[in-house]
């Protein structure tokens, strides 16, 4: 019987063609806010939430899938010391120009390709509706990205759109089921809060807001 060759997923391709739609939606937005897909020029309310609500401000932060920079901005008025990785320039620079001024370390970094030096470094990190803007095939690889900046006992705060395991939405954006979104604790990370919102968007029937903190 003949065997059939068995050709390998290409993670590097599906990486490349995930991401590089990014840069140009942000190119063509022009600097005007509203016609970029997903950014409301403030902070994510989610976010803002958590901060007004700890008495204990760790130090280093960081914000991944940072946008038009407005997460890093709250964070770094909350006395973080913040640094903020996308994967397009065209934000980036939008951010640093927004926030003028704002010490905040805004930077062209893609979390496939993480610098050394970002590595377990963080004591907090925060991602909002970025791990669901990428590919399922590239959820658990996502996930493990964002877990390998944390330093022992670092929280993650993350927001996204979120579904019962029967629902279907066609992506981008997939929103994650409740175990997609647990795969933190297979890195390494128990959860701390997994908070369940109804949501009324097309996007997705329901959001989720989880802290994670990774091991000792
Ligand atoms: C849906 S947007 C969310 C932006 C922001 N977090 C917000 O809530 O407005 C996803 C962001 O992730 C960035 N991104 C996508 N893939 C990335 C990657 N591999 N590494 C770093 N950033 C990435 C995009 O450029 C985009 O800014």
């Amino acid at each position: 019987m003949k065997t059939q060759k068995q050709t390998p997923y290409n993670y590097e391709n599906a990486q490349k063609e995930a991401t590089s739609w990014f840069n140009d939606h942000y190119k063509e937005a022009n600097k005007d806010i509203e016609t970029v897909a997903w950014a409301k020029g403030e902070v994510n309310p989610y976010l803002q939430e958590y901060l007004d609500n700890i008495t204990q401000h760790p130090k280093k932060a960081i914000v991944v899938g940072s946008g038009l920079g407005d997460d890093a901005f709250a964070l770094y008025l909350a006395g973080y010391e913040v640094t903020a990785i996308d994967i397009s320039e065209e934000a980036t620079s939008w951010a640093k120009e927004r926030f003028e001024g704002a010490e905040i370390d805004f930077r062209v970094a893609d979390l496939f390709d993480l610098p050394s030096e970002l590595l377990n470094t963080f004591d907090f990190v925060f991602e909002a509706y970025t791990i669901q803007s990428l590919p399922l095939a590239l959820r658990d690889r996502t996930i493990t990205a964002i877990a390998s900046l944390m330093k022992p006992e670092a929280k993650i705060l993350t927001v996204c759109n979120a579904k019962l395991d029967h629902e279907r939405f066609e992506g981008p954006p997939w929103p994650l089921t409740f175990n997609e979104l647990r795969l933190f604790t297979m890195k390494s990370c128990r959860e701390l809060e997994f908070s369940i919102f109804e949501n009324t968007s097309e996007l997705s029937s329901l959001k989720v807001r989880a802290l994670f903190q990774k091991e000792h």
